[in-house]
């Protein structure tokens, strides 16, 4: 079964085709890191204009890159829920009409639930040469899901069978990273910048608190932020009445990769500490990571050294936002649900994974 999968739910219009559910076929994604990066984080209007330019362009050459045509498409996936509102709105209003049009069953899928699903591609074809991990995550699997809007731990009984174990209680870690490279003066998105600035600095150099939640796995990252704010001011020698926009340029070099490296690793290590508790209590089958956060290679190092388990992570590409893995999530949802009307589809900003209508 050949999905073709569509999202436009922040900055990056993405369609792929994937068969079966773990083979990729094609993978195109379209960034408008480029437009947004001036403005140091993503401007609404603009990602929705931007996704209308780019949304048919898109879709065609997925299928073209696949060496397919509309006759060889079985279905089409498309991200519904969380995300901008314009943005949303884009990709599913191209496939509400795709359906249409062509004639195919219409899957409306999660995006946060689709990242989990990048770890489910185990093939590609078409001269993709993706480094992909060697077979499927098994059940019970623990999903450590880590983007600029969420940060959670999950556990999946099976496909559509999940419950929330823990989240944050604020900002979401992604956030964070891009909140931490505003003050340093690193550019957006923050995590691909602070890795780099990390490279080059102490993890040591500066004490960054970790917050301590109620719940046991549940996350705080405001807290950090803030504290990361707080020890900048105080190596700069200013007071908190300082512009912060202003601060950035006070730092050095060095000082400037010690707190990346600083900061990158508490943070990592604050996910890490969630991710071991809820390994030992429920000894899942398989550990995945999930998110644009799970491009970092820091997370996958510390990690891979702290739990007993062999953890295979989806490449990076297929970290952050793509189709992919809203095609991938689609074909499990079309083996245990009935298609959605295309007039029947509508965006839903702001929507928890296990709200979904085969969350059980
Ligand atoms: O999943 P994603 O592409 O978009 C959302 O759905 O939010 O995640 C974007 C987030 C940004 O906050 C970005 O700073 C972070 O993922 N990110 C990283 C890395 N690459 C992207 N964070 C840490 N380390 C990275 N290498
Ligand atoms: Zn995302």
């Amino acid at each position: 079964m050949k999905i073709l999968g569509i999202e436009s739910s922040c900055d990056e219009t993405a369609a792929s085709v994937v068969e079966d559910g773990r083979v990729l076929l094609s993978n195109v994604v379209h960034s408008q890191i480029d437009i947004h990066t001036v403005y140091g984080g993503v401007v609404p209007e603009v990602a929705a204009r931007s996704h209308i330019e780019m949304i048919n362009p898109v879709i065609d050459r997925a299928l073209t890159d696949a060496s397919l045509t509309w006759d060889d498409i079985d279905a089409i996936a498309v991200t519904y829920a969380p995300g901008l509102i314009g943005s949303l709105l884009v990709g599913t209003l191209a496939a509400r009409t795709l359906a249409l049009t062509k004639n195919k069953p219409l899957y409306p899928v999660h995006h946060v639930e689709g990242h989990v699903y990048a770890n489910f591609i185990t093939e590609q074809r078409n001269g993709l040469s993706l480094q992909l991990p060697s077979e499927q995550p098994k059940f019970p699997m623990l999903a450590l899901i880590v983007s600029g809007g969420h940060s959670q731990l999950v556990l999946f009984h099976d496909h559509g069978n999940f419950e929330l174990l823990g989240q944050t209680q604020d900002d979401a870690v992604g956030e964070a990273f891009d909140k931490v490279a505003k003050i340093l003066g690193l550019s957006y998105p923050g995590g691909p910048s602070i890795a780099k600035a990390a490279e080059n600095g102490n993890p040591k150099a500066y004490h960054l608190p970790k917050a301590h939640m109620q719940g046991a796995y549940d996350f705080s990252f405001s807290g950090l932020k803030t504290a990361v704010l707080r020890a900048v001011q105080a190596e700069v020698g200013v007071d908190t009445d300082f512009p912060s926009h202003e601060l950035a340029g006070r730092l050095n070099d060095a000082q400037r990769a010690d707190f990346a490296a600083s900061f990158q690793n508490i943070a990592v290590e604050t996910l890490v500490d969630k991710a071991e508790k809820a390994f030992q209590d429920y000894a899942p089958a398989s550990v995945v990571i999930a998110g644009g956060v799970a491009a970092s290679a820091e997370l996958r190092r510390q990690l891979s050294a702290r739990l007993p388990i062999k953890i295979e992570y989806a490449p990076m590409s297929l970290c952050t936002d793509n189709a992919a893995m809203i095609a991938t999530l689609g074909y499990y949802y079309a083996q245990k649900m009935q298609p959605t009307s295309p007039f029947d589809v509508e965006v839903i900003p702001s929507l928890s994974m296990t709200k979904t209508a085969w969350a059980k």
